[in-house]
């Protein structure tokens, strides 16, 4: 079963599972709305080959981390696309969860998803307290304050923002506690995963400015160009596309080199580097990087497009 398989499947039963029997209906197919809508599923798939990096003992364990973590990950997306924050009308290429439901309906949503990833990790660790205890850890450092992803949204409300430390908290900090959830669930050392999860999750947030940027909405599947609508800061209005892109292979470059010795060292590897062309051409680096200086967003463009079809 591929990596992608086995986090959809995992989903499917742990959702089940933690909403039970008479919930509010609506509140439900909302929840299910947003999270079984085709998303790519990049922080499941990295806890699990992390997880079978460190030997997959406990493969339910390693599931319940994985769903955990994308739960949050759709919880977040819910209350971002609300007015109050970035305002989107649509997601993975449908309407948003708001549009459809409601705005009460939608913070509801986000907010059950929330718990329901607590949930679903404490139900699966009654048999390893001992590891629940690292991994609900993790989770709260991946989401909450100082540098989690609630910070990183908050940063958006600060008259002043370090771009990094922005980028890091909004995005990177999720795929950290994804490399670190699959050491953890198989109860191992998670300090020589942090380099992957944090370099792969940064260039993950270069890649969404990127793409904000250079693609159209009907190819992200969400809006273009909020970044600039919103005076979001963004490393391809800071450092220019040119800048932003050799910026992003670098740091792909690193999370590469940072998957550290084990027995699915190439697994991780290619995992790193097809997330990359997914995301980001190679081939648009290059012809970016030889027309340096020349290229117009307009080119950059053309180039990503051609290269992604
Ligand atoms: C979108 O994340 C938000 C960012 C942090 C860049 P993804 O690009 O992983 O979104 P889905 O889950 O595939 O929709
Ligand atoms: C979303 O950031 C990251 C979250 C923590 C929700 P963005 O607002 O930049 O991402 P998109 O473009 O809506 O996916
Ligand atoms: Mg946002
Ligand atoms: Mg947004």
């Amino acid at each position: 079963m591929s990596l992608l398989d086995r986090a959809e499947k995992a989903l499917r039963v742990h959702f089940d599972q933690a909403v039970g029997l008479g919930a509010p209906p609506r509140l439900v197919e909302a929840m299910r709305h947003a999270v079984f809508s085709g998303g790519a599923r990049i922080r499941p798939q990295l806890c699990l080959s992390v997880a079978m990096a460190c030997g997959d003992d406990q493969p339910n364990l390693s599931d319940a981390a994985a769903v955990s973590l994308e739960l949050m990950h759709c919880a977040s997306l819910v209350h971002d696309d609300m007015p109050a924050f970035d305002d989107a009308d649509i997601r993975r290429g449908r309407p948003t969860v708001h549009k459809v439901y409601g705005e009460p309906l939608a913070l509801l949503a986000g907010d059950a998803l929330i718990v329901m990833a607590y949930q679903v990790l404490a139900n699966a660790c009654a048999e390893h307290p001992m590891r629940l205890v690292g991994l609900m850890q993790n989770l709260c450092t991946g989401v909450g304050l100082p540098h989690g992803i609630v910070a990183g949204q908050a940063w958006e409300c600060e008259p002043a923002a370090d771009l990094s430390q922005y980028q890091r908290a909004k995005t990177g900090a999720l795929f950290v506690a994804a490399t670190c959830a699959g050491a953890l669930a198989s109860a191992s050392d998670a300090r020589p995963w942090i380099g992957l999860g944090s370099n792969l999750g940064e260039a993950y947030q270069v890649a969404d400015d990127i793409r904000d940027v250079v693609m159209q909405a009907a190819e992200l599947g969400k809006p273009a160009g909020q970044d600039q609508l919103h005076e979001r800061p963004s490393v391809a209005h800071q450092l220019g596309l040119e800048g932003a892109l050799s910026y992003f292979n670098k740091l792909i470059e690193q999370a590469v080199d940072s998957v550290p010795p084990c027995s699915c060292k190439d697994m991780l590897k290619q995992l790193v580097r097809l997330e990359a062309e997914r995301l980001v051409p190679r081939a648009a680096i290059e012809a970016s990087g030889k027309a340096a200086g020349q290229a117009t967003q307009r080119q950059i463009h053309a180039e990503v497009t051609r290269a992604s079809t």
